[in-house]
């Protein structure tokens, strides 16, 4: 039977964009709910209790609007709740986690480190410190905050000019060479992936979290024989109100295509 009710898609801003993007690629038959609480991103930078009680006001709004699974595809967000989530709602949730398991199986046994490229407040929590605690035996693994890349994406700035200097002093006390694999541990980081791969030289692999988020999510729908049933429309609320103007709609559909330009130019 197919399912008509659909994907609900959470973020403090307009990063989960980025997840979005791959769940548009792999599962194209499916309608969407993308929710931005643009009132209050960053959630990065903001103590614990207060993203927390942001994400579940946002989180009740999207359970109201019936979806079927539900993506946090924000890190920090993920790290903030997704557990609590998971306890009060019967739909399933899929959280983000900075891609750190496999980041670190690439650079086993070849001298290099990974750089995990995240928010203060996912670097900081427990997730996060337990993950790496636990994976990361020969203690490789660096953490760096950029904020400032979340204020760029929320301004749509996105211009090279504007970007590497703020990346460049940022990783100026790094050895980049000493790195196999950096970690997108923020979904706002992938829409900068150009300008990055300007920066890190050019054997250091940059990866994220989108694409085993996104495989979950079709493993999820497909055990509960909810796959299909939409066809890629996307509805977009900035917290809880519905957007509907044109320009704002092209600006999200910008990112959108921004995400294609990257995926392109990096196969090429
Ligand atoms: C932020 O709101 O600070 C970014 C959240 C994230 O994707 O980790």
């Amino acid at each position: 039977m197919k399912d008509t009710m659909g994907i609900g898609f959470f973020d403090s801003g307009v990063g989960g964009i980025t997840v979005l993007h791959k769940a548009l690629k792999l599962l194209p038959g499916e309608d969407y709910i993308y929710y931005a609480d643009t009132f209050h991103v960053p959630y990065g930078e903001k103590p614990l209790a207060e993203v927390r009680k942001y994400i579940f006001e946002a989180v009740e709004f999207i359970a109201q609007q019936q979806v079927k699974a539900l993506v946090i595809a924000c890190n920090a967000a993920t790290s903030a709740a997704v557990r609590d989530l998971r306890e009060r709602y019967p739909f399933p949730i899929m959280g983000i986690e900075p891609a750190v398991k496999p980041a670190i199986q690439q650079c086993q046994g070849n001298g290099k480190r990974v750089l995990v490229l995240a928010t203060r407040l996912t670097l900081r929590e427990e997730k996060f410190q337990n993950l790496v605690a636990r994976l990361d035996d020969e203690h490789i693994v660096d953490g760096l905050a950029l904020p400032g890349l979340v204020e760029f994406a929320e301004k749509f700035q996105f211009d090279e000019q504007t970007v590497r200097p703020y990346l460049e002093k940022a990783l100026a006390p790094y050895d980049l060479n000493r790195y196999g694999t950096v970690v997108l541990g923020c979904t706002h980081f992938p829409l900068f992936k150009d300008t990055m791969r300007k920066i890190f030289p050019a054997q250091t692999a940059i990866i994220d979290g989108a694409q085993g988020t996104v495989m979950n999510l079709k493993r999820n729908l497909e055990n509960q024989d909810r796959l299909g049933g939409g066809s890629g429309a996307i509805t977009y609320y900035t917290s809880g109100i519905r957007v509907d103007e044109k320009e704002k709609l092209a600006q999200f559909q910008t990112l959108l295509a921004k995400m294609d330009e990257i995926e392109r130019t990096e196969w090429k």
